[in-house]
């Protein structure tokens, strides 16, 4: 990509030198160690502050992207096991700018045939917030990434315009941001972008008051061409509307402009958008092949002669280093014909490479490509590319093997949204939650259902996580009245291949993943067609990847799963309503699917992309507790209706799931399946299956405000087994059920286990085959304190006490980390605890606790994990959920000094955690 830098000027190479050194750039040392400084010759400026929004209460405006099927809403109490149908189709309305904006599609459209020519006028360009001169004083002022949404107030009621399938928050409905974009004298010739790294939905940009283009799918990043309207040195007017319908998703979708913006201002020529692409082959430790491909743009209407430089060096995430050349591509000479792209491919072979890999086994060391276009001995260009030297192979019998070395797929899947924060993407919420991943042991993620914000993807790549990058949720069939099937015919194409071009060097996406559960597995050749004409896309603009479409109901022998180049099974891998609590349940049911997909694709990697979907509420416990390794959760059996809760013995699953003991079961009896991806890693906003009438899921192994549930400590003794862990359950304060059987389960990566109550032992039991936990089940509760030592061969391996709380007295603030940068962006996750006199957590306080923050900084949301709680996210006051609540604060731009959060509660001792900012 084009780097970001504050400076740099296109006439005056002096200048540029000179500011670059300034500006602490990396400075490259070629082979002889002779110094240069990093010189960029584009900018690539944030224009995430500044913005002035408003979003309609009532009628709002006419200028929509299309026509667009009328929905009325329908009850949404939904029960377990079925997605909502919230929904009918009535008649349509309004009138479309559609074919002004399908032109910003034609980079990514192959045939020029089928391109879009741009209509006569400028629709809208007489609406008055186009205009230059438009009085926006009275709109609220706002940064970006910006979810509009995500502060509520929650929808309560029952027929709801947005329900709990879509996280009953405002996100409906149409809105607009402004912005002054400073282009001055300077940039005269300059070919200026917009780059909006994703805006939901149906995203339509006029500038200067003309209509410049847009992009509807909200999940794709999109580049436009401002250059025509620009006016350098004059009052440059952005305006942005946003649509986002009620009835277009099946979880929360934000609402906004809620990725990073950036103007992008380059010389005429250059590397185009996401114009280069790295590729590694014959890996080994001595040695690997780069292959190079970059595309130079010209925007002129002359042909030029460009000289092409490309060199390695190994990445490093901070500024001011030395950078040692480890490789140089040989310079090539290319003609690029006016108005044209052009590909120039090379091949260079780097010695004894840094290998990118999955840890705990593997490092992910990174490297970066500089590639620099100079135009007659001019530098005109210059465009950084972040690779990863491995090897994947997808392997029917072995696995997954990444650099020859097998890697089980111990993966999850995760929506887009980052809790209380919505969706507004925040690179150190998403790195908190890959952090906990990490120790649950996870190394893998599905990125449920969408291409997510390109900071992530620089994540997994840093951090050494194995990605499926997705894209559909569905094709022509859709899922709710107003989703991607409505777009379908005109964008499959141009998304799929955004989705392809922007995230093809990142070494953690080792899998493509064009669509999920899609309607079109249910239409046999029909389906398989479709499938294969997105298969096709996905191979133009990347070989190197396979690709596939995951599949919870197209069956060995149908014309669909012979499309994809792996096997990508959703639950129907461990088998669906197989089990017997499951017996009195209506829908699909099969057994385990592994067998016959292996059968007949003996040579396909066969692997689950969703497995489980275990529910739970994080320290909730209900009675009785079912024999069953697996039961579907429903009233009296795991579920409460009234509280909207399911019981955390872990043991409960939507209609169609499975335990997690159930699958490591399948799993484990067919040892060619490469492994799993969970649904899901955290709690998400929507889809709160069983309870609809909630906010959140309860499918997570981790709940909302990042919390872990007992969930995480059966994955992570399986996924960890060299890890010393063990964990009890439930928590050991019942007052009540004194003399009452109170079950008592145990996860550890230890084979056998004594359980002993007030130094009593309840008995040593060892894990049989198939067997993932310890339950003694007829534990008569009495107060006082449960504790398990564990064992491995024989020895002693870990233990675990719990113990009978009193009353809370007291509060305890712990920061995830107590300083943090004064950027805006920079944030601490504070947990807060409720304790009693000894010191010792209550589990289940419920008490209401206060917050304020004094100094340079603010709190920006409260959550306490539970999904039935409809406090709006910017609370400062928050009932305590099974003992526990979150803070996230962060401090003022620019500021210094120290925040303090103070916490307090009627009745309790309150408590202060300082958070120094810098
Ligand atoms: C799957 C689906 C996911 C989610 C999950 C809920 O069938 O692919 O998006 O809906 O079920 O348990």
């Amino acid at each position: 990509m084009h780097k970001q830098l504050p400076v740099v000027c296109f006439r005056n190479l002096v200048t540029r030198i000179f500011v670059c050194a300034l500006t602490c750039v990396p400075f490259i040392a070629d082979a002889q160690g002779k110094k240069e400084p990093a010189l960029l010759s584009g900018e690539r400026i944030s224009i995430n502050d500044g913005w002035l929004f408003m979003r309609y209460t009532g009628e709002p405006d006419k200028l929509s992207y299309d026509e667009r099927p009328k929905v009325v809403n329908r009850n949404d109490n939904i029960v377990a096991d079925t997605k909502p149908a919230d929904s009918v189709l009535a008649e349509s309305s309004a009138k479309s700018l559609k074919k002004w904006i399908l032109p910003s599609a034609n980079d990514f459209i192959k045939d020029p045939a089928s391109r879009h020519i741009r209509p006569e006028g400028d629709p809208g360009n007489d609406f008055p917030f186009v205009k230059n001169d438009f009085n926006d004083n009275a709109w609220e002022k706002v940064s970006l990434p910006h979810d509009w949404a995500v502060k509520g107030p929650f929808y309560t009621e029952a027929n709801a315009i947005v329900g709990g399938g879509m996280g009953r928050l405002p996100v409906q409905g149409v809105a607009w941001y402004r912005r002054k974009l400073d282009i001055t004298a300077a940039d005269a010739g300059k070919q200026i972008y917009l780059d909006i790294d994703g805006a939901m939905s149906y995203a339509m940009v006029w500038l200067n008051g003309y209509l410049v283009g847009g992009w509807p799918y909200g999940y794709n990043s999109f580049r436009l061409d401002c250059t025509p309207f620009i006016k350098p040195g004059g009052d440059n007017q952005l305006a942005i509307r946003i649509d986002n319908p009620a009835n277009s998703s099946r979880w929360y979708p934000g609402g906004g402009i809620y990725r990073n913006v950036w103007l992008t201002k380059l010389h005429p020529v250059h590397v185009a958008q996401w114009g280069s692409f790295i590729s590694t082959k014959n890996v080994s430790a001595s040695a690997a092949t780069i292959d190079l491909a970059v595309s130079i743009e010209n925007k002129t209407d002359s042909d030029h002669t460009i000289e092409t430089v490309t060199d390695i060096y190994i990445l490093q995430n901070k500024p001011g280093g030395v950078e040692k050349k480890q490789a140089g591509f040989q310079k090539q000479v290319t003609s690029v014909p006016a108005g044209k792209i052009v590909q120039v491919r090379n091949t260079v072979i780097i010695k004894n490479p840094l290998l990118w890999g999955p840890p705990p086994e593997q490092k992910p060391n990174l490297y970066r490509a500089v590639t620099r276009l100079y135009d007659q001995g001019k530098l005109i260009d210059v465009y950084e590319t972040r690779f990863g030297i491995r090897s994947v192979q997808f392997d029917a019998e072995k696995g997954l093997l990444v650099n020859e070395k097998p890697v089980r797929m111990q993966g999850v899947n995760q929506h887009h949204d980052l809790g209380a924060l919505g969706a507004a993407f925040n690179t150190r919420a998403a790195e908190r939650q890959l952090e906990i991943l990490h120790e649950l042991g996870c190394n893998g993620i599905r990125m449920a259902h969408n291409p997510p914000a390109p900071e992530l993807l620089n994540l997994t790549d840093s951090m050494g996580f194995l990605v499926i990058d997705e894209i559909f949720d569905c094709w022509e069939k859709g899922k709710t009245p107003l989703d991607f099937h409505l777009l379908f015919p005109d964008w499959y194409e141009p998304d799929t291949r955004a989705f392809i071009r922007r995230d093809k060097n990142h070494p953690s996406v080792i899998a493509w993943s064009f669509g999920n559960e899609v309607g079109e597995q249910y239409i046999a050749e029909e389906g398989a067609a479709v499938a294969k004409k997105i298969l096709a896309i996905v191979k133009e603009d990347d070989s190197t990847r396979p690709a596939t479409a995951s599949m919870n109901y197209a069956r060995p022998d149908m014309p669909f799963p012979a499309v994809m180049d792996i096997i990508g099974l959703n639950y129907q891998g461990e088998g669906i309503r197989d089990a017997p609590a499951y017996e009195h349940l209506k829908g699909i049911r099969t057994t385990p699917l592994y067998p016959s997909f292996r059968q007949k694709f003996p040579n396909k990697f066969i692997f689950s992309s969703e497995t489980s979907s275990a529910l739970s509420t994080r320290g909730t416990y209900l009675f009785p507790v079912v024999k069953d390794i697996s039961a579907p959760v429903s009233e009296g059996i795991g579920g409460n209706a009234q509280q909207q809760q399911v019981s955390a013995y872990e043991l409960y699953t939507a209609a169609f799931g499975a335990s997690p003991d159930k699958v490591f079961g399948s799993q484990d009896r067919h040892p060619y399946v490469a492994g799993e991806f969970v649904w899901s890693g955290f709690d998400y906003l929507g889809e709160p299956t069983p309870y609809y009438s909630a906010r959140s899921s309860y499918s997570g192994i981790i709940d909302l405000a990042g919390f872990k549930k007992d969930r995480f400590y059966l994955y992570q003794a399986r996924w960890r087994p060299s890890l010393k862990m063990a964990h009890i359950l439930p928590h050991w304060t019942w007052p009540g059920r004194e003399g009452i059987v109170t079950p008592v389960h145990v996860f550890s990566s230890g084979d056998e286990a004594e359980l002993f109550l007030n130094n009593v032992s309840l008995g040593r039991k060892k894990k049989a085959l198939y067997d993932y936990r310890f339950r003694w089940d007829s534990v008569v509760y009495q107060p006082g304190m449960l504790r398990v030592v564990t064992y491995r061969n024989g020895a002693i391996w870990a233990s675990d006490t719990v113990q009978t709380a009193g009353e809370a007295t007291s509060l305890r603030l712990t920061p995830d980390r107590n300083s943090i940068h004064a950027d805006q962006k920079d944030l601490s996750f504070i947990t807060v605890r409720v304790f009693d006199k000894q010191g010792l957590p209550v589990p289940t306080a419920a008490n209401r606790i206060r917050f304020e923050l004094s100094g340079p900084g603010e709190i920006i949301a409260t959550d306490n994990g539970d999904p039935a709680d409809l406090e709006s996210f910017g609370a400062r006051e928050r009932r305590a959920y099974s003992g526990m609540v979150l803070v996230i604060v962060r401090a003022h731009a620019g500021a210094k000094g120290v925040l303090t959060l103070t916490a307090q509660s009627a009745g309790l001792t309150s408590a202060k955690t300082t958070i120094g900012v810098h």
